[in-house]
């Protein structure tokens, strides 16, 4: 009986540490993200589009909708995933999508996913982090 109890603490023990470990995970540390490019006037349509059809529109286009996401157009990726808005205007930092592409929160939704394409360059995530922080322009 004693013996039950012990292994009974031993493995919460277990499950609560994963947990943890899983926590920690998701955490995000917002000062590794690539700071904002400073170009100005940064626009959906010339700089953004090129990097989105290059690495996401294979998942994320009219073929296929991973996450039910698209990102080949401003109005498709405006309407987010599954109703949940994946860009804050004005709010990099809020925003999921840059999270994902700076691959610093939860490493199953790094984009693009691992193995499934190169990593976007700090180059990349700075204007997509700029573009959302200029408001989103088309
Ligand atoms: C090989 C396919 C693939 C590619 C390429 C890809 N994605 Fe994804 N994406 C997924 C899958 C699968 C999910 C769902 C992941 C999950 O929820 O665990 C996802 C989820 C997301 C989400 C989270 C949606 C949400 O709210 O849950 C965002 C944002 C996203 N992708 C953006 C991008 C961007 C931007 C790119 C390009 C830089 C990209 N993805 C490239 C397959 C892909």
């Amino acid at each position: 009986m004693r013996m039950m109890k012990l292994l009974t603490l031993i493995v919460g023990l277990c499950v609560a540490g994963s947990l943890g470990v899983r926590a920690a995970e998701v955490e995000v540390d917002l000062s590794k993200l690539p700071p904002p490019s400073t170009k100005k006037d940064l626009s959906f349509e010339k700089q953004i589009l090129p990097i989105f059809k290059k690495s996401c529109v294979d998942c994320h286009g009219p073929d296929k909708q991973k996450a039910k996401l698209r990102v080949d157009s401003l109005e498709e990726l405006l309407k987010g995933s599954r109703g949940e808005p994946v860009v804050v205007k004005g709010k990099s930092t809020k925003s999921k999508l840059l999270i994902a592409v700076a691959r610093l929160g939860d490493p199953d939704e790094a984009m693009p996913p691992e193995g499934k394409g190169d990593p976007l360059t700090k180059e990349q995530v700075g204007l997509i982090r700029a573009w959302i922080d200029q408001g989103l322009k088309k």
